[in-house]
């Protein structure tokens, strides 16, 4: 033993203290308790085998006083253990932080896409007048697209040229549906009347893609039936419509055309939304529009699905949405409405 022990106690207390209080870490912590005194090459079991040599009155001075600074430097270490592991805590909370609060940037939150846009706002319109929006599956049956509609044997939208067929029960029995109008049989076969009902969606048909055809598009179907329904509700209709979709200035007009399912049948225009009917470039200087077919349905149709035609009259249309999206902005080719650019997709 050197001849100051109460000296190199102080000292350890020193440098121990020190040590701990500068421990940066809980692994550099413990590094400083076993080289003080959790270890058998300790300061402290250092410390107390010199206390062997000495008289035994001196031992027991020292003795106590190393058990107290032991039990100081062991209460200092473990309030260091504490703050460390609670920075460490705080530190690892921060890393993982999810903040539910923060808002993208607009750009990268996506939205509904163009064509949806519009068939939403039409659904909105004819919701507004009081029709449901009614559904029917893509793949239908050729009953319902066809025979049911009136459609003769060899119309040529029959034709595999035209038409989608699947390869499912009776050849030539299952199609992708090339129009909306098998929904109205859906409608007309569930024998609730009257009707007030929209079917928008997806159809296909065998065209090459174009400025102005997609071999997959979307349609509106429209179907009234009640007693009393004349042509004049059906040209009233359309013109509410298309006032609500493309502002109280535009006008419509009907022009006689033929479909198997109505009679009289008619094709509807608008006016030109870019040039208000001066002609201009995208009406091909006609001044008008055309959006779909509409007229009243046809005897043969109530019949086919056991409505009596005595008792109930109708109307119906139809028209493409891809081409309302594509009007109400100005776009010049269909196909950019498929192609996914999302510089395209981010402008709407
Ligand atoms: N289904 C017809 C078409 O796709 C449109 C139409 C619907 C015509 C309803 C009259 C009545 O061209």
């Amino acid at each position: 033993m050197t001849t100051d022990p109460a000296g190199e106690i102080a000292q350890l207390e020193a440098e121990a203290t020190a040590a701990l209080e500068g421990a940066a870490d809980l692994a550099a912590l413990d590094e400083c308790e076993r080289v003080a005194f959790r270890s058998k090459k300790s300061r402290f079991a250092e410390m107390y085998q010199k206390l062997g040599s000495t008289a035994p009155e001196e031992r027991r001075v020292l003795g106590r006083l190393l058990n107290e600074l032991r039990g100081r430097l062991e209460a200092l270490a473990d309030g260091r253990r504490a703050e460390l592991a609670a920075a460490a805590r705080i530190e690892r909370l921060a890393a993982d932080r999810l903040d539910l609060t923060e808002v993208l940037p607009r750009r990268l939150a996506g939205h509904l896409h163009l064509v949806t846009q519009a068939r939403e706002a039409l659904e909105d319109v004819f919701v507004g007048m009081g029709y449901e929006i009614a559904e029917g599956p893509e793949v239908e049956t050729g009953w319902r697209n066809f025979e049911a509609l009136n459609i003769p044997e060899d119309h040529p939208a029959r034709s595999p040229l035209d038409t989608f067929y699947v390869d499912f029960g009776e050849p030539w029995s299952v199609l992708l549906r090339p129009h909306t109008s098998p929904v109205q049989i859906r409608l007309l076969q569930r024998g609730v009347l009257p009707i007030y009902a929209v079917a928008p969606g997806r159809t296909y048909r065998k065209d090459t893609p174009d400025s102005t055809h997609l071999p997959v598009f979307h349609q509106i179907e429209g179907l009234v039936v009640d007693r009393g329904v004349t042509f004049a509700d059906l040209k009233g209709t359309i013109d509410t419509f298309v006032r609500a979709v493309f502002g109280e200035g535009t006008r419509t007009r009907l022009r006689p055309a033929y479909f198997p399912f109505t009679e009289p049948s008619a094709e509807f225009e608008m006016s030109c939304v870019i040039c208000g009917g001066d002609g201009c470039r995208t009406c091909s200087g006609v001044g008008w529009i055309e959006l779909g077919g509409c007229g009243m349905v046809h005897p043969a149709v109530f019949e086919a699905t056991g409505v009596d035609p005595e008792e109930w009259t109708g109307f119906a249309f139809g028209f493409g949405i891809d081409r309302i999206a594509f009007m109400r902005h100005g776009i010049a080719d269909l196909r950019v409405m498929i192609e996914n650019d999302v510089r395209f997709l981010g402008q709407f």
